[in-house]
């Protein structure tokens, strides 16, 4: 006689109820970090060719979308600037500009919406003539770390003072939560909060966000600071360094490709753990969906509870009110 089996796994997927009753992880509107694209003008709305169904908005169209999303229960954006080309400048000079695009959108959006939590992006590319997250030397074409901790302590000062809520630093200098805390307190912003990019690969997946940017680097790439994706042990060096420089919340990205990194920092940290479904990974799923090749919506919301499964408490998706609209279909 065969032997049957005496533990059935499958009397607990035996029905929805149970299914629901012993499902161990759950996404919901407020896990989502929304970010949104910014451009200059009026009264404009233009889709990211890369990334189907993402738009770069006027700041005045921004605030119908942060309306549509708060309205879906999505409270955290993470806005990004698509900075004329006359504008930029070796040292990003234009990120400090509490009358230009960036600022002047992200305190309006504090302003119709108080109760909106507001993440801003500490890093030069957008604003920078080279394309860089940093300093670029004129004669050797190298990133400068400390020149550029200079840079990105004001352009997160300015970003305060807009009414940012959270910082988030994504250049991958050394050193830069320390002096983006010390900057922070010093001016009066102690209340600040610092989202760490704290593994941040040197991916292919930033590929749609450089084209909605155009902040692509203008020579060379960016593997003398963002990370080596072939490296693990590194991601907790940084976050041990992000920990001791007082980062209140830290970041793995992209997502995907780095599930293990996110399970890897959260076993090693009790900060919050974040991830940054990138722009690539967008456009991967929606590419295939368009193509019928998978299902559009589940693909999503799949690949959306993976981040979570994996240790991330929050995540900054393009998906963001997608996923929200489906969360409340229930
Ligand atoms: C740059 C920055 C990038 C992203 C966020 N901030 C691109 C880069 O490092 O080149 C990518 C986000 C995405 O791909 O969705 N500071």
């Amino acid at each position: 006689m065969p032997i049957l089996p005496t533990h059935r796994p499958r009397r607990n997927r035996k029905s929805q109820v149970i299914r629901d009753m012993v499902q161990e992880t759950r996404l919901t509107a407020h896990d989502f970090i929304y970010p949104l694209f910014l451009i200059e003008g009026q009264n404009q709305s233009l889709e990211v060719k890369s990334m189907p169904g993402v738009f770069r908005y006027t700041a005045d169209r921004v605030i119908d979308e942060v309306g549509k999303a708060v309205e879906l229960g999505i409270k955290s954006f993470a806005p990004f600037p698509s900075i004329n080309d006359s504008l930029k400048d070796r040292l990003a000079r234009e990120s400090t500009n509490l009358n230009g695009l960036y600022l002047k959108a992200v305190a309006d959006i504090k302003r119709q919406f108080p109760e909106v939590v507001i993440m801003t992006d500490v890093a030069m590319d957008p604003y920078s003539s080279d394309g860089h997250d940093g300093v670029v030397d004129v004669d050797s074409g190298e990133i400068l770390n400390d020149a550029s901790l200079e840079v990105l302590g004001q352009m997160a000062l300015a970003q305060a003072r807009a009414g940012a809520d959270i910082i988030g630093p994504s250049d991958m200098m050394d050193g830069r939560v320390a002096w983006i805390r010390d900057v922070l307190d010093s001016n009066g912003f102690a209340n600040v909060s610092i989202m760490s990019y704290t593994a941040k690969y040197a991916s292919a997946f930033y590929g749609p966000f450089r084209d909605a940017l155009d902040s692509a680097p203008k020579k060379g790439d960016k593997k003398s600071y963002q990370m080596n994706p072939a490296n693990r042990r590194e991601a907790l060096r940084e976050l041990a360094l992000d920990e001791a420089e007082g980062a209140d919340m830290v970041m793995i990205k992209p997502a995907l490709s780095y599930l293990d990194i996110i399970r890897e920092v959260k076993d090693h940290t009790n900060l919050p753990v974040t991830a940054y479904n990138v722009s690539g990974e967008y456009a991967l799923v929606k590419a295939a969906a368009l193509n019928g090749w998978v299902d559009g919506e589940k693909t999503m919301m799949e690949v959306l509870m993976s981040i979570k499964r994996a240790g991330a408490d929050a995540i900054l998706t393009y998906f963001a009110k997608d996923a929200a609209e489906v969360l409340r279909r229930g």
